[in-house]
């Protein structure tokens, strides 16, 4: 072999260790695209599974919160009190729906009040205009429990300044054939003043000295400030607890001869929420 051949030999090997590397990283290139690719997608997966879990998470702290057992023991009555209640009359406690025991939003609506994500509680399909448009209902934390425990004392009555065929289902639902919420004012009951409606009581009950309104919205009771308590809007918040500091006050209310006695004190409160 001449030393000619053999440097041939080399530059030919030169070439093809350089074609090699050429390809090898052509190939390296191929290689971390793929990896790349399939990285994305697995991130995506794990992004979606992430989501899903949060999803699952949330609403297991929703019904744990909804469902946790709420110290307010209802004790039986003493005979003094017993005696007390039988001199005065049951009273009424309207409920307001919107942003008081609920809060729902429906298709379409580009912005809601709840954290994306958030699954609700019940989906009304109701028939507007001959559209058909699904609400989804949010309950307000313990309404269930609130609600098992004032319609032991009070006569409950929804006054609601939305359309009858929204608010009876939404009512229908809080109810769950429990019979405590039948009977039910809506929005063609309420007077428009001021550009907002509102909510005579007197149209509910004569005697306005047995009469409580529950509502989020101070125009809705601007009649009737002494018969009102008012409660802070409620969109989403899952740790509120209005609902249940409210029983104290309305357990102590069904033994006054006149709420307005007592709620007329309120009156500091009376400020748009
Ligand atoms: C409220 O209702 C009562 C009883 O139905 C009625 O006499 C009164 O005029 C009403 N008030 C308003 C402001 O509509």
């Amino acid at each position: 072999m001449s030393a000619f051949g053999g440097s041939r030999g080399r530059a030919k090997g030169y070439v093809l260790v350089a074609s090699g590397a050429f390809a090898m990283k052509k190939y390296v290139v191929l290689a971390l695209r793929t990896a790349l690719c399939s990285l994305a997608r697995l991130y995506a997966a794990l992004m979606r599974l992430w989501s899903l879990v949060l999803y699952v998470l949330r609403r297991q702290v929703r019904t744990i919160i909804q469902h946790q057992t709420v110290r307010y023991d209802i004790l039986s009555l003493s005979p003094a009190s017993r005696h007390r209640i039988s001199q005065v009359s049951r009273k009424i406690l309207v409920l307001d729906l919107d942003e008081t025991l609920i809060h729902s939003h429906h298709d379409g609506m580009v912005r809601t009040m709840v954290r994306p994500g958030t699954p609700p509680d019940f989906i009304l399909k109701v028939v507007i205009d001959k559209h058909p448009v699904r609400f989804f209902v949010h309950k307000r934390p313990h309404v269930d429990f609130f609600l098992e425990v004032v319609s032991q004392w009070f006569e409950l009555v929804v006054f609601t300044a939305s359309m009858e065929i929204y608010g009876s289902a939404v009512a229908d639902r809080l109810d769950n054939n429990r019979g405590f919420l039948y009977r039910r004012y809506y929005r063609q009951h309420c007077t428009v003043e001021m550009g907002s409606y509102t909510k005579n009581l007197s149209a509910v009950h004569a005697d306005l000295a047995s009469i409580i309104i529950l509502d989020n919205s101070p125009s809705a009771y601007r009649g009737h400030p002494d018969n009102a308590i008012p409660i802070k809007s409620w969109f989403s918040d899952p740790s509120d607890t209005a609902l249940l500091n409210l029983l104290p006050m309305l357990d102590a209310l069904r033994f006054t001869a006149d709420v307005r006695s007592v709620l007329s004190r309120n009156l500091h409160q009376h400020r748009l929420w």
